[in-house]
């Protein structure tokens, strides 16, 4: 399978990129391939329906599109920000949303997703997950309903932000096998 990787956040020394680098690293080795949204979606402008047609932008707009439509699976890592997923995500589900010229449906629909989050504090983005679940699902998207969030983040890394606990590494590995199994129905997906 291969499994696009989008952080909420653009952070250096994001919690979610290092949640997200261990779930790549989970995904390998079930020999599945991942690639990380290329863009920063900081570098995205803000959607505004008049940017349609900066070339610029549609160049852009264009390789998340292909690179959406080549993922079986996607999977977002984003921090909570009083209890919503972040504006930058938020901005780039907008733009994805958008139909390319020719086009029934946008990029987004019928893709599976599956929903990391990572926060310092104890909660880990459980506000926001259910939220980002609803906003994923009303872009057509099919959202696992199994969350991973993990809490008290600092604490499950070693001083180079690489994800160590036993827990997390393991409910990374349940997602990715749940999600791919989802995204490929001829196989039955067991319980997580
Ligand atoms: C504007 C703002 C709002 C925040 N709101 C929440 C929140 O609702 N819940 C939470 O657990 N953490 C909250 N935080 C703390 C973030 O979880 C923390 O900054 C986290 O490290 C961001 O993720 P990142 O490390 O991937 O950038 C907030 C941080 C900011 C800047």
């Amino acid at each position: 399978m291969n499994i696009l990787l989008i952080s909420g956040s653009t952070r250096e020394g994001s919690l979610n990129k290092s949640l997200l680098d261990a779930a790549a690293e989970e995904a390998h080795n079930l020999s599945h391939k991942t690639e990380h949204l290329s863009h920063q979606l900081a570098s995205f402008p803000l959607y505004h329906s008049d940017l349609e047609e900066d070339a610029a932008v549609q160049n852009q707009l264009s390789l998340l599109r292909q690179q959406i439509e080549a993922a079986d699976v996607i999977l977002i890592s984003s921090p909570e920000y009083n209890g919503f997923h972040t504006p930058h995500l938020h901005n780039v589900f907008t733009w994805a949303s958008r139909r390319a010229a020719g086009k029934s449906h946008s990029v987004l629909e019928g893709k599976v997703v599956g929903l990391l989050a990572a926060a310092p504090g104890p909660f880990g983005g459980v506000r926001m997950l259910p939220r980002l679940s609803s906003f994923a699902a009303d872009h057509g998207c099919w959202v696992h309903p199994r969350y991973v969030a993990v809490g008290n983040m600092a604490s499950k890394t070693d001083g180079n932000g690489q994800v160590t606990c036993a827990e997390t590494l393991q409910k990374l590995r349940n997602l990715i096998d749940q999600i791919c199994k989802m995204a490929a129905p001829s196989q039955v997906a067991e319980p997580a």
